[in-house]
């Protein structure tokens, strides 16, 4: 790298074993810096993750190598940046991250990490860079995703995204439930739901997942990134066996973080229909996060979206009687999974844009 601006430095993060370990001062300093970050961008504190639950997600895993890099700008870090390439067979993806202090931006540091990103995505042999951006409400010019369904402000991110040469492909829209008192509504529409799905039972665990299921899981959470609405994002097909089941729960058992996973089982045939994910932290006051939910592509029409979603929220009232809300995250154009949190009573809280570069 020739052209960093002056004062700037890329320094690749170590990966520290434990976070007592002496060598692990940058990668602290990163949690500090992302979740800063998060709150100036979003204005909450919901996104925040300590230290040590992050930890177990930087640890080297097979089906993704991780490249991360703590931006330091006249002695002092004022960001982090990162870029994920996913090891399936064949793997054509990289999703990456830049993300900078305010005080930091309009410096070129932007421009000089996004240069960074794409010489490694290039070494490693990548044509299609993808990412997440929030974009907090904001008058002014918008600009539509071409899936017809909604809109970002343009600013300063889309400014230097667009000119970066990636594309806007897909909004999501960040919703947020509030748990007190959603009690008695959540069982209405879970009595409603459970008379549509006649023949299919719920089953619920928290992890690590009983044996019985690891296969049937490993399948449904291999058909994420194939199922779920995806705009003209390319995702690199996943394969997922008991092992990787079990890598990915350690990524959050390792750090004391707590999943319920709630699944409507096929009860002549046994089989996972679908399932869904609920996620807190060691700080059981904190927000809950709505991970993962699917309906296997041959089990839908029964309703067993809002079977798992409302069983599981149900009995979330138990697990975390102390988290005061979920957030959740779903494709703009996702109708049938939108219509099922807004009967749930989800609201919009801020709206993300999905970004894509085809590298030549
Ligand atoms: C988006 C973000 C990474 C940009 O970083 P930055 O250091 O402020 O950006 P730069 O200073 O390098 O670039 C700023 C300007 O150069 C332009 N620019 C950037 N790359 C360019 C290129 N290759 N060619 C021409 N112009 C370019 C941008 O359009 C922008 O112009 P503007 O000032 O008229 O708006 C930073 O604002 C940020 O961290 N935002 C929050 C997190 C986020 O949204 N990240 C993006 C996706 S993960």
């Amino acid at each position: 790298m020739t052209s960093l601006p002056a004062g700037l430095e890329l320094r690749p993060l170590h990966i520290p074993s434990s976070l007592d370990a002496p060598d692990a001062a940058d990668f602290r300093e990163m949690v500090r810096l992302r979740n800063l970050i998060y709150a100036e961008i979003s204005g909450h504190e919901d996104s925040s993750m300590p230290a040590d639950e992050l930890l177990p997600l930087y640890q080297p895993k097979p089906e993704m190598k991780r490249f991360s890099w703590i931006v330091v700008f006249h002695g002092d870090v004022v960001g982090r940046v990162g870029l994920d390439l996913p090891q399936e067979d064949g793997a054509r993806t990289g999703f990456w991250l830049i993300e900078l202090r305010r005080s930091a931006w309009g410096h070129g540091i932007g421009r000089a990490a996004f240069a960074e990103i794409e010489r490694v995505a290039r070494a490693e042999g990548r044509t299609v860079l993808q990412a997440w951006a929030e974009h907090p409400a904001a008058d002014g010019p918008r600009l539509a995703a071409p899936t017809g369904f909604g809109s970002i402000p343009e600013d300063h991110a889309a400014r230097f995204l667009t000119a970066s040469g990636c594309t806007l492909e897909q909004i999501v829209r960040v919703s947020r439930l509030e748990l007190d008192g959603s009690r008695p509504h959540l069982e209405a529409l879970l009595a409603e739901a459970e008379t549509a799905a006649a023949g299919y039972r719920v089953v619920q665990w928290t992890l690590p997942t009983p044996d019985e299921f690891v296969e049937s899981f490993a399948w449904m959470k291999s058909r994420m990134v194939t199922d779920a609405p995806s705009a003209d994002l390319e995702f690199d097909e996943e394969v997922w066996d008991a092992a990787r089941v079990r890598r990915y729960e350690a990524g959050y058992t390792d750090a004391g973080r707590h999943m319920l996973v709630t699944a409507a089982q096929h009860v002549d045939s046994g089989e996972l229909a679908a399932f869904n994910e609920l996620v807190i932290g060691k700080d059981r006051t904190a927000v809950t996060s709505q991970e993962d939910t699917l309906v296997v592509a041959a089990h839908r029409g029964h309703r067993l979206g809002m079977l798992v979603k409302c069983a599981g929220l149900l009995a979330w009232h138990d697990v975390a009687p102390q988290s005061p809300r979920v957030m959740t995250y779903n494709a703009e154009e996702n109708r049938p999974m939108l219509s099922i949190n807004e009967r749930i009573g989800f609201a919009p809280l801020s709206y993300e844009g999905v970004w894509k570069k085809v590298l030549d």
